[in-house]
C-alpha cells in the first residue's frame, strides 16, 4: 500500500496514529539540520519533519531530498509544537514524524519554480506536465471536472441521452475555416474536422432520437485569443416539439445545476432577456456587460438640425447620433482621449468627440457649436454632472453603438469598473446572465459581395418574418429564432430553432447564393433528410472551456484545459503540428508547395 492517508487529511483528532503519506517534495527546509518537508498530493500539504536525535539516519538521507522528488513517509501523526502551527494549512496543527523514507523517484533540475508566478506562459505550456501540478490548474481541472458531470447528470434527469458523433466528417458551415484531414483511400478527397456536431445533431432528431445531447470536441481553424482555442469543447443540446422558451428552462436549469454542483452557488433564474437591437441599441454589443452601467443613449432627435455638422451630417445620412457618460472620468489625460479615439478607428468610427465637466465648464473642442436647447438635452438625457465625460458617436446605427460599445469597455477597464476576476461563493457576487434573442438572420458581407447567414444556414426565420425572404431587399430585416446566453459579457453559448421543411431550407440556401448543384452536394443528406418526415426541432451550444474559465475566475480558457495549445496554434509540449515523413506525404497523394517545404515545424522549445 503506498499511502493510508492523502496530504490534507490528518487532524489533531489523528495525533498519536500511524500514516503513510506520498507525494512530492512541496519545499524542504533545513532548520539547524532539522529537516522540514513540506510533503504535498492533489489533495493538500503536510508537514514531515525529520529531527536528527529521533532518527540521524532518517534526517541524512531527508537532507540530500529535493523539490519535486517523489517519496513515501511512514510514521506518528505528532501535534506541531506551540506557536508554530500553521492555519493557513488544514493540516497546519499536527506533522508527520517519520520511520521510514522511500525514495520513490528523484526529480531533475526543474524548468522553474512551481509555487512563483511564472509569466512566459510558453516555457509553462512546454513542460505542461509539469505546469499542472501547480494547485491552481489542479484546482481548475477538477472543478471542470464537476462541470461536466453536473451537466451530464442535469441533461440525464431529463431525459437526454449522450450520443457520439463523427470526429471525421463533412464541412459544416460554422462561419470558420475547417481542419482539413486528407484520405488515403480515396486520395485527393478530404474530410473534414466538426466545427460542431451541427448537422449530425439535426439528423439526430430526424432519426426519432427527440432529446440529445454530448460533450463535444470541436474544431475551427481561426485567429485564436484569450477566450478561442483551435480545439474545444461543446454542451451541444438539440431537442424535437420544442420551442425557444423549452430550450431557455432546460440551459437555466443546468446552468443552475453546474453552478451549484461546482461552486456551491445558487444562480438566479430566470435570466433577463434582451433581444438583438435593444443589447446592442443599450450596452453597443451582442454580448453586453452589464456589471457596471453605462448605457448608449440616442440623442439623434436633439440634433437633426444642429450646426455641428458631424452630427448633423450622420444624422442627415439616415445615422444616429450616441452617447455615453462616463462618470468621474473628466480627469482623463489627453494621451487616454487619444488612445480612445484609435479605438474607436479601429471599428470604422470618423472620430470620437467628447466633453470633459470640469470646475462647471463644458471642456470641449464642439461645444461651441451646440446652442442652448442642444446643450440642455444632453445635460438631462445623460444626466451630466461636474466630473463627467461624455463620449459620442455619429454614424450609422451598427457603427455607432459598436464603436460606443467598444470605447464603454475600455473605459471601464481603464476605471477598474469590471471588479476582481476571481469571485467567491457569497450571495452577494453578481453572476450577471442573459439571453439576447431575436438576432439577425443575414449580414450582407461587402467583401465576398453576398448575405452570410448570422449563426448558420439551418437557422429558421421568425414565423412572422418568412415571407421577408421572398424579396432581396428586405433580408437585413429578417429576424431569425435564434438566441445566445451570455454571462459577464462572453458569449457562454447560442443556438436556434431550425429550418425543418425541406422547401424552407432550399429557399435559405438559395438566399445564400448557393448554387442548385452545391445544394445537392454539400447538402444533398439534409435536404433528403428533411423531406422524410423531420420534426420540428431546435438547440443550443455552451462553451464548456468558456463557461469554466468564468467558474474558476481563471482569465483565459487555456487555463482550464489540460492541454491547450498557444496562441500559434501550437502544441509546445509535443513540437505539433510538425513535418511528418514524406512517405506519409506519398501514401496520401500529397505534394507540398515548395514554399510550405521545410519551413514548418521550426519552433525550438523556449529558454529556460
Ligand atoms: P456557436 O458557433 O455559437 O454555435 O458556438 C457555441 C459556443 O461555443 C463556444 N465557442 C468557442 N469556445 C472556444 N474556442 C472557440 N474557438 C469557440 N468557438 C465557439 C462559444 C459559443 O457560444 N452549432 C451551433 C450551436 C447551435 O446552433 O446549437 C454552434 O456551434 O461559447
Ligand atoms: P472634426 O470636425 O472632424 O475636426 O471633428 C470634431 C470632433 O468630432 C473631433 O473631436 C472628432 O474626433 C469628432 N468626430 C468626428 N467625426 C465623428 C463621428 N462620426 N462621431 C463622433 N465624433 C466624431
Amino acid at each position: 500500500m503506498y499511502r493510508t492517508h492523502n496530504c490534507n487529511s490528518l487532524r489533531k483528532t489523528d495525533i498519536g496514529k500511524d500514516a503513510t503519506l506520498a507525494g512530492w517534495v512541496h519545499v524542504s527546509r533545513d532548520h539547524g539540520g532539522v529537516i522540514f518537508i513540506d510533503l504535498r498530493d492533489r489533495e493538500g500539504i503536510t508537514q514531515v519533519v525529520f529531527r536528527p536525535e529521533e532518527n540521524a539516519q532518517l534526517a541524512k538521507e531527508a537532507h540530500g531530498l529535493r523539490s519535486e522528488d517523489v517519496i513515501q513517509v511512514s510514521g506518528k501523526v505528532a501535534a506541531r509544537v506551540p506557536g508554530t502551527e500553521n492555519s493557513k494549512l488544514a493540516t497546519g496543527e499536527i506533522e508527520l514524524i517519520p520511520s521510514q523514507l522511500r525514495i520513490l523517484n528523484r526529480a531533475a533540475d526543474l524548468p522553474f519554480p512551481i509555487d512563483a508566478e511564472i509569466h512566459n506562459e510558453d516555457l509553462r505550456l512546454t513542460y505542461r506536465y509539469y505546469d499542472l501540478r501547480r494547485p491552481e490548474l489542479s484546482r481548475n481541472l477538477r472543478l471542470r471536472h464537476r462541470a461536466a458531470k453536473a451537466t451530464r447528470d442535469y441533461l440525464d434527469s431529463q431525459g437526454y441521452i449522450e450520443i457520439e458523433t463523427p470526429i471525421l466528417s463533412k464541412s459544416t458551415p460554422e462561419g470558420a475555416r475547417d481542419f482539413l484531414v486528407p484520405s488515403r483511400l480515396m486520395p485527393g478527397k478530404f474530410y473534414a474536422l466538426p466545427q460542431a456536431p451541427q448537422q449530425y445533431k439535426q439528423l439526430l432528431q430526424v432519426a426519432g432520437v427527440e432529446k440529445y445531447f454530448q460533450i463535444a470536441k470541436c474544431f475551427r481553424d481561426e485567429d485564436l485569443r484569450a477566450d478561442r482555442q483551435p480545439e474545444f469543447t461543446q454542451i451541444d443540446i438539440e431537442a424535437s416539439f420544442v420551442t425557444p422558451d423549452d430550450i431557455f428552462a432546460l440551459t437555466e436549469g443546468m446552468l443552475g445545476a453546474i453552478f451549484k454542483v461546482a461552486r456551491n452557488i445558487d444562480i438566479k433564474t430566470p435570466f433577463d432577456r434582451l433581444t438583438y437591437r435593444e443589447a446592442v441599441g443599450r450596452f453597443g454589443s451582442d454580448k453586453p456587460d452589464r456589471r457596471f452601467g453605462v448605457e448608449l443613449v440616442d440623442v439623434s432627435d436633439d440634433f437633426r438640425a444642429s450646426g455641428f455638422k458631424v452630427f448633423r451630417g450622420a444624422l442627415d445620412a439616415g445615422g444616429v447620433v450616441k452617447a455615453i457618460n462616463s462618470k468621474g472620468f473628466a480627469g482623463i489625460t489627453t494621451g487616454q482621449i487619444e488612445e480612445l479615439t484609435e479605438t474607436a478607428k479601429v471599428f470604422g468610427a470618423k472620430g470620437l468627440a467628447f466633453i470633459k465637466v470640469e470646475n462647471g465648464e463644458w471642456k470641449s473642442p464642439i461645444v461651441k457649436f451646440f446652442n442652448d436647447a442642444e446643450k440642455a438635452a444632453l445635460k438631462s438625457k445623460l444626466k451630466i454632472e461636474e466630473g463627467d465625460l461624455i463620449l459620442f458617436g455619429a454614424d450609422k446605427w451598427e457603427i455607432a453603438c459598436e464603436v460606443l460599445g467598444r470605447i464603454r469597455l475600455r473605459v471601464a477597464e481603464i476605471q477598474d469598473l469590471l471588479g476582481t476576476s476571481v469571485k467567491g461563493s457569497s450571495g452577494s457576487d453578481i453572476w450577471d446572465f442573459l439571453w439576447v434573442t431575436d438576432f439577425p438572420l443575414l449580414q450582407w458581407s461587402a467583401e465576398e459581395n453576398k448575405w452570410n447567414a448570422v449563426h448558420h444556414p439551418f437557422t429558421r426565420p421568425k414565423s412572422e418574418d418568412v415571407s421577408l425572404l421572398d424579396d432581396g431587399n428586405k433580408f437585413s430585416e429578417i429576424r431569425a429564432e435564434a438566441y445566445d446566453v451570455v454571462l459577464d459579457g462572453v458569449e457562454i453559448g447560442g443556438g436556434s430553432m431550425r429550418i425543418h421543411e425541406p422547401q424552407l431550407q432550399e429557399k435559405m440556401f438559395e438566399a445564400l447564393g448557393i448554387s442548385a448543384q452545391d445544394r445537392q452536394s454539400m447538402f444533398g443528406h439534409l435536404l433528403r433528410a428533411l423531406r422524410l418526415g423531420a420534426p420540428p426541432h431546435g438547440g443550443i451550444a455552451l462553451g464548456l472551456d468558456r463557461l469554466v474559465m468564468l467558474l474558476c475566475g481563471a482569465e483565459s480558457i487555456r487555463d482550464v484545459m489540460a492541454f491547450p495549445k498557444n496562441n500559434r496554434g501550437m502544441d509546445l509540449m509535443t513540437q505539433s503540428p510538425a513535418d511528418v515523413d514524406p512517405r506519409q506525404l506519398r501514401d496520401l497523394a500529397i505534394k507540398l508547395a515548395g514554399d510550405a517545404r521545410g519551413q514548418s515545424g521550426k519552433e525550438s522549445p523556449p529558454k529556460k
